[in-house]
């Protein structure tokens, strides 16, 4: 079984907990709820590695850069379970969230944004198709300080990797899973 994306269930929300990660260290937060599964609207889906278990999720929400409909595009995130990062999975999954967008809605665009010393995500984005387009300085608070961010984004029209490689390469069992739902009713992108 390959990465997949499915929409997130009750019995995931304890181990989305968003920690262990210091670019997401925003303070205390109760546990979250499910985000709907639906892409024109903010949302999330998780992510189900290779061997079935949850591996993390990821999420969207609306920017807009214009007053119109179609200056609208998603920006998305990722939050992966720790001993399921580095194996390819962020990339994957991912690619996955923006052929989501191009294949069921028609934005020309998908952004994200991440720290300048989250060298992981920058890495992982790219691969996954997106191009650095700038700094955004002092953009972020977070753990007591301003910190710079980048801006991504991919085109609709841009080049994009193949998908079927980037699955294939992260189709890698966890080394400890830790029992969890398994995957049904993936999306396909
Ligand atoms: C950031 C994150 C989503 C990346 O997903 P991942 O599955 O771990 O990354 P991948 O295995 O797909 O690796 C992507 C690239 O980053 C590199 N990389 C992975 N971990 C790295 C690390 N800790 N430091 C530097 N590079 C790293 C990989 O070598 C790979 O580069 P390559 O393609 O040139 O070999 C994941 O690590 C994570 O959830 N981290 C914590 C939360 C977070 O930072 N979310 C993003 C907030 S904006």
């Amino acid at each position: 079984m390959a990465v997949s994306l499915r929409p997130q269930q009750p019995d995931d929300m304890h181990l989305l907990t968003g920690g262990e990660s210091p670019f997401d260290d925003f303070g205390p937060a109760s546990r979250p709820e499910p985000r709907p599964a639906r892409l024109d609207a903010d949302g999330g889906l998780a992510v189900i590695a290779g061997d079935g278990q949850l591996a993390g999720g990821v999420s969207w929400h609306w920017t807009e850069w214009g007053p119109t409909a179609g200056s609208r595009c998603p920006m998305i995130g990722i939050w992966l379970r720790p001993e399921y990062r580095g194996h390819g999975i962020g990339t994957a999954a991912q690619a996955q969230v923006v052929g989501l967008f191009f294949r069921h809605t028609t934005v020309n665009r998908v952004e994200a944004h991440t720290d300048v010393e989250n060298v992981a995500e920058q890495r992982a984005l790219e691969a996954a198709g997106f191009q650095r387009e700038g700094v955004t300085r002092g953009a972020q608070w977070r753990d007591g300080t301003y910190h710079d961010g980048i801006l991504y984004a991919v085109l609709r029209a841009d080049p994009r990797p193949s998908l079927p490689d980037l699955v294939a390469a992260a189709n890698v069992a966890a080394r400890d899973g830790g029992g969890t739902t398994p995957a049904t009713g993936a999306l396909s992108s």
